[in-house]
């Protein structure tokens, strides 16, 4: 990290305080933790509880004001079928992703693992399993990362609201969930990720939240952590969008249509063009990609969401290399072209194809040489000051959603469009 960097880094946790819980000789020490998510930088979410059993989003207990007693019967009716993340995790891998992202207790409070804590948990209602357990060893299986959303928010505990105005509340309600994360870090091996969410009604000081990653760090000592417990953490977490995070890490998080929690009518899918783009645009900006599945209640993938993964995946086997590992990219100019790099090539992924000749404007880095990367035919190129056409391309794009050309550079490519604007030769008239 860059002393620049650095130093937004630090304004961005807030000072020497917030900092203490990565105390000195953390910058390295966070280099190693995140050095494998850094270079995967594709991984699924799935979110999954009971909402998943009445299908009409994760958020359908507050949005429809269904009250605890009612809401609750459900745990009875959510009996998931034998081990159904072995197909999330197969299709996570079919897809490229390389790491998983499962909700252990969404905002409504009920627990997918065994809780001493509560008895609103899977093992002890109708699934009678833990299905944190089946996860952690279907993801393994399949040689993913393995990581844990738990909402610190909890529409279900009695002192999940009341916490914010009543003391002893708040004392009962922050052992609860640290006890909840201990539970979490103690009973399935290693952990690579814990992904906190919403820790509305308190503060980071309400929380205690730099002794739960205090604690939580001495459990899982490789583990990396995320923002939302209102701590800056190992990452930032935009949601719904893509936003480079100045001179830290960051995960863009995404629904597959508009839910997270499975939603019988939202047919809002994304097109696979739609997920690769924007995996290409997370690549380019050093960012990671964390794409949503939301399971139905017996823990099977909507249909639509295995069509989109499959045909993500199979671009992936073609090209995932010019995603994976990719190093930030400053090349970003163009109507129908993303961008990725590493080292001096320059991955031009297009999106629209225009035909036999595709250009690229403002390259100051001279290329060396050009090709189709899927299939590494040569591509033949001209360059001038203003631009590089990339020219003999077939009229119809050879790969589909997403046709990647490589373009060998003598240094890191760079573009400066700005000054094709202010000193382009204005011909003619
Ligand atoms: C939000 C939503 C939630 C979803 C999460 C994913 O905080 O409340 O439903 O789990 O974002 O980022």
């Amino acid at each position: 990290m860059s002393d620049l960097s650095r130093r937004d880094y630090l304004t961005l946790a807030g000072g020497a305080g917030a900092m203490s819980v990565f105390a000195a000789g953390d910058e390295t020490d966070r280099a190693r933790r995140m050095q494998w998510w850094h270079e995967a930088k594709f991984g699924m979410f799935i979110h999954w509880g009971l909402y998943s059993v009445l299908g009409r989003h994760e958020w359908v207990m507050e949005q429809e004001g269904i009250p605890v007693a009612e809401y609750e019967p459900l745990a009875k009716k959510f009996v998931p079928k034998p081990m159904p993340m072995r197909d999330w995790a197969r299709l996570a891998k079919r897809a490229g992703m390389k790491y998983m992202v499962m909700t252990t207790k969404h905002h409504e409070g009920f627990c997918l693992f065994q809780s001493k804590l509560t008895s609103y948990c899977a093992p002890e209602r109708g699934a009678g399993r833990d299905l944190v357990k089946e996860y952690v060893e279907c993801a393994r299986a399949e040689g993913l990362r393995v990581g844990f959303y738990h909402s610190l928010m909890d529409w279900h505990h009695p002192d999940g609201a009341r916490c914010a105005t009543d003391e002893a509340a708040r004392r009962r309600f922050v052992d609860y969930i640290h006890g909840q994360i201990r539970e979490l870090l103690t009973q399935y091996g290693k952990i690579d990720i814990l992904w906190y969410d919403v820790a509305w009604p308190l503060d980071a000081a309400g929380w205690e939240s730099e002794k739960m990653n205090k604690m939580v760090f001495g459990l899982q000592p490789d583990i990396i952590v995320n923002n939302r417990n209102k701590l800056p953490g190992d990452f930032s977490t935009p949601e719904q969008r893509i936003e480079a995070a100045k001179g830290a890490a960051w995960e863009a998080c995404m629904t597959m249509n508009d839910s997270w929690g499975y939603h019988a009518a939202d047919d809002a899918w994304k097109s696979p063009k739609t997920v690769v783009r924007n995996l290409v645009t997370c690549a380019r900006q050093g960012g990671n990609y964390l794409f949503n599945i939301g399971p139905k209640g017996d823990g099977s993938i909507p249909e639509e969401s295995v069509k989109i993964l499959t045909a993500v995946g199979q671009w992936m086997d073609r090209n995932a290399p010019t995603v994976r590992g990719a190093d930030p990219c400053r090349v970003s100019r163009s109507n129908y072209c993303g961008f990725t790099r590493k080292g001096n090539t320059l991955y031009v992924h297009v999106h629209f194809w225009p035909g036999e000749t595709v250009t690229v404007a403002g390259l100051t880095t001279k290329v060396k040489s050009a090709k189709l990367f899927a299939s590494g035919k040569p591509v033949k190129f001209v360059q001038d000051d203003w631009r590089v056409r990339l020219t003999g391309l077939p009229a119809a794009a050879p790969d589909s959603p997403v046709t990647v050309l490589a373009l060998e550079c003598d240094g890191e490519p760079l573009q400066d469009t700005d000054r094709v604007r202010r000193e382009k030769p204005r011909g003619g008239v």
